[in-house]
């Protein structure tokens, strides 16, 4: 029988990007420094003294001058709903200051208004990777308490500026991603080689503590305001069904449940006590933390690229690729370009987990496709990418997400990962493109920037225009 099945009527359909990753104009009308202007290799060298030439995101697709244009060409897909983050150096450029920076200010009342203009609601990653750089060298990120402060400011400066005209926000981007990635994840600028658990966790600490606290300052500003928190979702499935497996994939798991429990339940779960206490460390909470703990969010965001396994046996102990965490490799599964294993069912799987543990709204904010397009001519002159790979990596991830809506699970919206090319967070690569949007830029620095319609274009238009209808046609 054929299968009819439409998304929620209020369904946000949309993609998401980060500042940095597109912008450009890494300097412009006042713009401090980040941790990204330094990492010309992503996470794969370590960050150099000075931004070098060689770093893709100091132009980036230039964003910053053409986010018009480009906001049309998501307009005429259909889109509901733009995640984006803002530049935190672009508001306090080095982090430290007392007032912000005004230019910075009024490139995102533009871009707002330019959403607005075409319907388009935008969700906004208060942090997304781009600490500023003086942050981070000064206080050493997220392990000073003092960050806590900055954060404030920075997130009382922009709810305030655009409380009528952004309702969604996140308040770390990914914030999972810091036990294995402190730098890029917290600021923290200490190796983590030389980095102690209980600085790691004191940071993790702080973390919850600002997402805690801009959770609070939102509603007092705008009782409208939906605030969520943001992590990585990555199912981890047991290599054997040997007890000890499972144990090991619990243990793991609590890793991940960790972020979210403190988001939703206000409060350190048992599992993490009982881990902080065996490995000596004290979290050190100031007078009136337990309190800001319990201002929840009012959703769970969440990345989904791929799932991994866990086993108890040392010698099968192999870390895959992944996005930021990776586990050990899952036999059955095939990979991206870039080792990444691709999981629709995954996808449903931890939805269901989700929905199950806490009961409530779940907006999945990244989930796409990595990969090697080819710019293609037709004899009319025109130009595409035939990205058919695309096109049935996400339409087999949407009928997942229609399994997991049957199951029950409430669902705000989809947004897939980099819906127009960007620079890549992991490898700062152009070539690994997920967009619905070619971009003519290339790692060598060359390419004219001009945007160019992929056949996922429409595709993506088309599953927009008929609420996920036309993914069971
Ligand atoms: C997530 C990040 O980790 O995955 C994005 O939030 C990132 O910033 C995305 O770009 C995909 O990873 P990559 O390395 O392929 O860009």
């Amino acid at each position: 029988m054929k299968q009819t099945f439409t998304f929620p009527a209020d369904f946000l359909w949309g993609g998401s990007v980060s500042a940095n990753q597109l912008e450009g104009a890494y300097l412009e009308d006042g713009k401090g420094l980040s941790i990204q202007d330094v990492m010309p290799n992503g996470i794969m060298t370590p960050p150099t003294a000075e931004p070098t030439d060689d770093n893709m995101k100091l132009i980036g697709i230039d964003f910053y001058h053409r986010y018009k244009d480009d906001i049309k060409l998501l307009a005429e897909m259909g889109f509901k709903v733009f995640r984006t983050s803002i530049a935190w150096s672009r508001i306090f450029p080095k982090g430290d200051e007392l007032e912000p920076n005004e230019k910075g200010l009024q490139f995102y009342d533009d871009l707002f208004d330019e959403c607005r203009k075409y319907g388009i609601e935008p969700l906004v990653t208060i942090s997304h990777y781009e600490t500023p750089l003086h942050l981070s060298r000064e206080y050493d990120g997220w392990i000073n308490r003092k960050m806590v402060g900055f954060y404030e400011r920075y997130v009382r400066t922009i709810f305030t500026r655009y409380k009528d005209k952004v309702k969604y926000w996140l308040t770390f981007n990914e914030i999972n991603s810091i036990l294995e990635h402190p730098f890029i994840s917290g600021g923290i600028s200490t190796p983590k080689d030389q980095l102690t658990k209980q600085e790691l966790y004191q940071a993790v600490h702080h973390e919850f503590v600002a997402s805690a606290l801009a959770v609070k300052i939102g509603h007092e500003i705008n009782s409208n305001f939906k605030i969520g928190c943001m992590v990585i979702a990555m199912p981890i499935y047991p290599l054997t069904p040997d007890p000890d497996d499972v144990i090991r994939v619990m243990e793991a798991d609590h890793q991940n449940t960790f972020f979210a429990d403190v988001h939703v339940r206000g409060h350190y779960p048992g599992y993490m006590k009982r881990y902080l206490r065996e490995n000596g460390i004290t979290i050190h909470f100031e007078p009136g933390d337990e309190e800001i703990l319990t201002h929840t969010v009012d959703f769970i965001s969440f990345s989904y690229y791929q799932s991994s396994c866990e086993t108890a046996d040392p010698a099968k102990q192999i870390k895959g690729e992944g996005n930021l965490i990776g586990g050990v490799p899952n036999p059955h599964l095939k990979a991206s370009d870039w080792g990444w294993q691709i999981d629709p069912q995954g996808l449903r799987y931890i939805m269901n987990a989700f929905y199950d543990r806490y009961q409530k709204p779940l907006f999945i904010v990244e989930n796409g496709l990595g990969a090697l397009d080819d710019l293609i001519t037709y004899a009319n002159g025109e130009k595409t990418v035939e990205d058919d790979y695309r096109i049935d990596y996400l339409k087999q991830h949407l009928i997942q997400v229609a399994e997991a809506i049957q199951d029950g699970v409430e669902l705000m919206g989809y947004a897939t990962w980099g819906c127009i090319d960007l620079v890549s967070a992991t490898t700062a690569q152009l070539k690994k493109r997920y967009g619905f949007i070619y971009v003519d830029r290339h790692d060598d620095g060359s390419g004219t920037l001009e945007r160019y319609r992929k056949k996922s274009f429409y595709w993506y238009q088309d599953v927009i225009q008929t609420n996920g209808g036309s993914l069971f046609e």
